[in-house]
C-alpha cells in the first residue's frame, strides 16, 4: 500500500500545474537535493513549520533576512501597526528618513541611500549609476559571486545557475559588457585592468562571496581590487545583499578595511519584507533622477510596511545583543563540530554564515572552479536525512547556512549533529 501524499506534496503538484517548475524561485524548486519541497506554514525564533505540522530547525531563514529568527515580536508589532495606517501611500512617508538615517550611520562616509525592492533592483541601480558616473560601459565581476537576476550579471552567477547547469541564462543578450575574472586572483585581476582598464565602469564584487558556498577572500585579494579601481577610475560596488548588517552593525567592507564606492544591500535591511538599497555618496547617488538623469523608481519602493519592518530590524540589531548571540552561537557551531571525530566536512564559517564544505582533501574552496562535483554529491546524497532529523538547510550544496539570534545553543548542537 502507498501512503497518501503530504500537505507539501499536494500542493506541489497543484503548484506545478500552474507556475513554472511549482516555485516563485528556481532553488526552492529541490531540483539540486530531489525530494519535494516543504511548504512552510508558519514559522517561530529558530523554529519553522511545515503544512503537514512537521518542525524543522530552520537554517535557511528566508535565505539571510530573518537575522532576528521567524516573527520576532519587535518586527511583528512594527509591521502590524504600519499595516493598519495604510498598507502603501505612493507617497513620501516618514520611515523612509527614519531607516535612511540609521543605514546611513551603519554605512558612513556614505551619505545618500535610495530604496528599492529587491537587490536585483539594488545591483540594477549600482551598475547604472556606475556607468553614468565614469561614462563607461564595461562591468567586471567574478566568477561565482551573485547579484541577482539583471541581464548582464547572470554570467558564472553561482548557487541557482551552477545548480541549473547554466553557463548563463537564455534570454540575455547584453552579456558582452560583462567581463569575468576568478575570485581570489591578483595576477588576473592585474591583467583585466591592464587590457580593460579604460574602459571599465565598475568592478562588482560579493565581499564575502556567499552563493557559490562560502568564499572567503584574502583582504589583500579586496584592496588590491580597491587600489586599481581606483587607480584607472572605476567605482567599486560592494554587494552587501547577504553581507551587509550580517557582521556587526555595519558593512563587511568595514570588516575587512576596504571602502567601496557603492554597496548594495537587501535582505536584512527589510528585516523579511521587500526591501533593499543602494548607498554610496552623495556624488554619485545624486546622479538619480529627480536630481539627476539616471532613472530608477519603483511603485512599491520604500514600501511603508516593508521599511518598518526593516526599521525594526535595524534598531533591535543596533542594540549589538543580537550580534553578540550569534558568535555565541557561531563558536558553539565550531566546537561541536571540532569535537566530532567522524565528520565527513570542513565547516567554513565566517560569522553567523556557514557552509558545510563535504570533502577532507583539497583546499578549502576560495574560488568557485574549486568545490568539487564529489563535495556536491556528498551534500545531495545527505539532504533527506537532514529534513528527516527536523534539519532544514537551503536545498543546494551551493549555498550557505545562516544562523540566528533566535536560535539556541541546542539547536546548533542538532546542527552539528546531523551535518
Ligand atoms: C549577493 C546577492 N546580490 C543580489 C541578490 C539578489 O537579491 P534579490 O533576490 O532580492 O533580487 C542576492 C540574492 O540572493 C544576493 O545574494
Amino acid at each position: 500500500m502507498t501512503s497518501s501524499p503530504s500537505a507539501s506534496e499536494r500542493l506541489f503538484s497543484r503548484a506545478q500545474q500552474l507556475i513554472p517548475g511549482g516555485v516563485s524561485s528556481p532553488v526552492r524548486a529541490f531540483g539540486s537535493v530531489g525530494g519535494t519541497p516543504r511548504y512552510f506554514a508558519r514559522g517561530e525564533g529558530g523554529v519553522a513549520f511545515d503544512e503537514d505540522g512537521r518542525s524543522y530547525l530552520d537554517f535557511c531563514m528566508a535565505w539571510g533576512p530573518l537575522i532576528l529568527g521567524h516573527a520576532h515580536p519587535r518586527v511583528v508589532e512594527a509591521v502590524t501597526k504600519a499595516a493598519r495606517d495604510g498598507l502603501a501611500f505612493g507617497t513620501c512617508h516618514r520611515h523612509e528618513p527614519a531607516l535612511a538615517e540609521l543605514v546611513l550611520e551603519a554605512f558612513a562616509p556614505a551619505d545618500r541611500v535610495r530604496f528599492v525592492v529587491s537587490g536585483t533592483e539594488a545591483v540594477m541601480t549600482a551598475i547604472r549609476l556606475a556607468r553614468a558616473h565614469t561614462r563607461r560601459t564595461l562591468l567586471l565581476k567574478f566568477s561565482g559571486c551573485y547579484h541577482g537576476h539583471a541581464d548582464s550579471m547572470l554570467v558564472k552567477a553561482g548557487s541557482g545557475v551552477v545548480t541549473l547547469g547554466l553557463a548563463e541564462s537564455e534570454g540575455v543578450t547584453v552579456a558582452q559588457d560583462t567581463l569575468v575574472a576568478p575570485l581570489g586572483d591578483e595576477a588576473a585581476l592585474e591583467e583585466v585592468f591592464k587590457t580593460h582598464g579604460d574602459r571599465i565602469a565598475g568592478a562588482l564584487i560579493e565581499p564575502l562571496p556567499a552563493n557559490n558556498g562560502l568564499l572567503v577572500q584574502s583582504p589583500r585579494f579586496l584592496q588590491r581590487l580597491r587600489a586599481l579601481t581606483a587607480q584607472h577610475g572605476a567605482l567599486l560596488i560592494f554587494d552587501e545583499v547577504i553581507n551587509g548588517f550580517r557582521f556587526g552593525f555595519h558593512g563587511y567592507a568595514k570588516r575587512v578595511g576596504v571602502q567601496p564606492d557603492l554597496t548594495t544591500l537587501g535582505k536584512i535591511v527589510g528585516g523579511g519584507l521587500p526591501v533593499a538599497a543602494v548607498v554610496g555618496q552623495a556624488a554619485v547617488l545624486d546622479r538619480l533622477a529627480p536630481l539627476g538623469k539616471t532613472y530608477q523608481a519603483g511603485t512599491m519602493a520604500g514600501n511603508p510596511v516593508a521599511l518598518a519592518a526593516g526599521l525594526a530590524t535595524l534598531e533591535e540589531l543596533r542594540t549589538g545583543a543580537p550580534y553578540r548571540a550569534l558568535e555565541t552561537l557561531g563558536q558553539a557551531l565550531d566546537a561541536a563540530v571540532a569535537k566530532r571525530q567522524d565528520r565527513a566536512f570542513r565547516l567554513v564559517r565566517e560569522g553567523s554564515l556557514f557552509w558545510p564544505y563535504y570533502a577532507l582533501e583539497g583546499p578549502v574552496p576560495t574560488q568557485a572552479e574549486q568545490v568539487t562535483p564529489a563535495a556536491v554529491a556528498q551534500f545531495k546524497a545527505r539532504y533527506a536525512g537532514w529534513l528527516d532529523a527536523g534539519i532544514y538547510l537551503p536545498p543546494s550544496a551551493w549555498e550557505v547556512g545562516f544562523l540566528s539570534a533566535a536560535h539556541t545553543l541546542e539547536h546548533v548542537e542538532r546542527l552539528a549533529a546531523a551535518l
